[in-house]
């Protein structure tokens, strides 16, 4: 999805079409979310095929949608792509369950999650980064966005405790399941590739629970923690853990690629902002969040309305779908001033909502900020200068702003 919104133009609110895939491959949404955010902070519209949905663009209403369970409810789906289709592991999945079910399930998995806990990974994850840059220090031209897909699973790989052959077959399920109807990643159609995807994923899971069941010499990793959680007395059967397994799969998987490549991108259009983190290396951990309030990877997140609900100056029906455009709300003017500037030093970046708010708060949250601190840590140390190499190429999806190509080379850095 194109970061840097070009030139104001007129917009019909009454015409667009938040789910058109070319306005995030070759398009630019931004303008249409101020537009929104001005005039139609809630904004309704039904596709081709008779679903609806009510979109809120505001900072302000985007928290509320996102963190008032008893009003918006994730209990039936939460991602667009499966917008008017129940999901099947309502109530049972994470990320679809509401408190207190959710508080029970979530708690004892954050606890290995904490910024306290995944500091102990810091070598480790520095290491790996080292190991991934190294390629592009030789002067060849190296597609970032490309490669970066398989960051996460070069960092959280290890964490969940699943084994490296299988990573680059994960990665593209779960590219799959977030933009099924990217060339890079279809099969046949938008729904079947969805369904293969889902299918193999869950799976691939289930049976690595059922390996681990079977193995006396349980490690320490996190799919090994979640068979002993015990929301409510019980233990979470087979089939949560492998929901949940799912989860931490997708969210590990699908954002921090777009993260690093959007914000190289805007550092290398801006050579004076990768200057500054150059010459202050404390600036480092504001650009991360700078990064992540600009990329806004996981673009939107969905909710359901539990009764009629005025909102944004208006009333949504019980029962109705509303996205909370994530991408927008870290552009509102209200909390960032002057919001398309691209800048490493934003007083207030820490209020972005890239992780989402409120109960359902990305859990993955320390282990991301650690992983682009260290990425953008050694980049600016070890590059001297990094420049694009070719036309960067937008993933396909209304549902997680990325790219899939962003060629760059580089210049190591001389140290005097
Ligand atoms: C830059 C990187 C990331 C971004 C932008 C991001 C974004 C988000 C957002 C917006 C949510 C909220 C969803 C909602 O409200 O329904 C979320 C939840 C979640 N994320 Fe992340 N995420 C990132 C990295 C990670 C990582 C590294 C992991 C795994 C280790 C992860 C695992 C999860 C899980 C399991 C949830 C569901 C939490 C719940 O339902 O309580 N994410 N993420």
């Amino acid at each position: 999805m194109r970061l840097t919104p070009g030139p104001a133009r007129d917009i019909d609110l009454d015409r667009i079409d938040l789910f058109d895939l070319d306005l995030y491959t070759s398009g630019d949404p931004h303008p249409i979310w101020d537009a929104m955010r001005e005039k139609a902070p809630l904004h309704h519209q039904v596709l081709a095929d008779g679903r609806e949905f009510w979109s809120v663009t505001r900072y302000e209403d985007v928290c509320r949608v996102l963190g008032d369970h008893r009003e918006f409810t994730s209990e039936r789906g939460t991602v667009v792509t499966h917008l008017g289709v129940d999901d099947v592991a309502a109530g049972t999945l994470m990320t679809s369950t509401d408190p207190p079910r959710h508080t029970e399930v979530r708690r004892p998995l954050g606890t290995k999650l904490t910024a306290r806990a995944v500091k102990s990974w810091e070598d480790k994850v520095r290491g790996t980064i080292v190991r991934f840059l190294e390629p592009a220090l030789h002067g060849a031209t190296f597609d970032l966005a490309e490669r970066a897909l398989l960051l996460p699973a070069l960092v959280t790989g290890p964490l969940l405790g699943i084994p490296e052959k299988d990573w680059e077959e994960l990665v593209q399920l779960t590219a799959m399941v977030t933009a099924p109807s990217d060339p890079h990643f279809t099969q046949g159609s938008e729904a079947a590739t969805l369904a293969i995807s889902h299918h193999e994923l869950l799976a691939y899971v289930k049976e690595w629970v059922k390996t681990q069941r079977a193995d006396e010499h349980q490690d320490d990793s996190l799919l090994h923690h979640l068979m002993s959680v015990r929301p409510g007395g019980a233990p979470l059967s087979d089939e949560e853990i492998a929901l949940d397994g799912y989860s931490i799969l997708l969210g590990a998987n699908v954002t921090t690629p777009h993260t690093v490549s959007g914000t190289v991108q805007a550092l290398i259009e801006r050579p004076e902002q990768f200057e500054k983190a150059q010459a202050d290396p404390s600036l480092i951990p504001n650009l991360v969040e700078e990064g992540l309030r600009w990329t806004s990877a996981a673009c939107n997140f969905m909710r359901y309305s539990v009764d009629d609900v005025q909102i944004a100056g208006g009333t949504v029906p019980a029962r109705g779908a509303v996205v909370a455009w994530i991408g927008s709300a870290n552009r509102d003017e209200v909390q960032f001033p002057d919001p398309h500037r691209f800048d490493i030093t934003r007083s207030g970046a820490k209020r972005q909502v890239a992780f989402g708010y409120g109960a359902h708060f990305c859990i993955g949250a320390p282990l991301a900020r650690m992983t682009l601190r260290i990425f953008f840590e050694e980049l600016t140390q070890r590059f001297g200068s990094v420049d694009l190499a070719g036309e960067p190429q937008h993933l396909r999806s209304y549902f997680i702003a990325g790219m899939t190509h962003l060629p760059i080379v580089a210049q190591k850095r001389r140290m005097p």
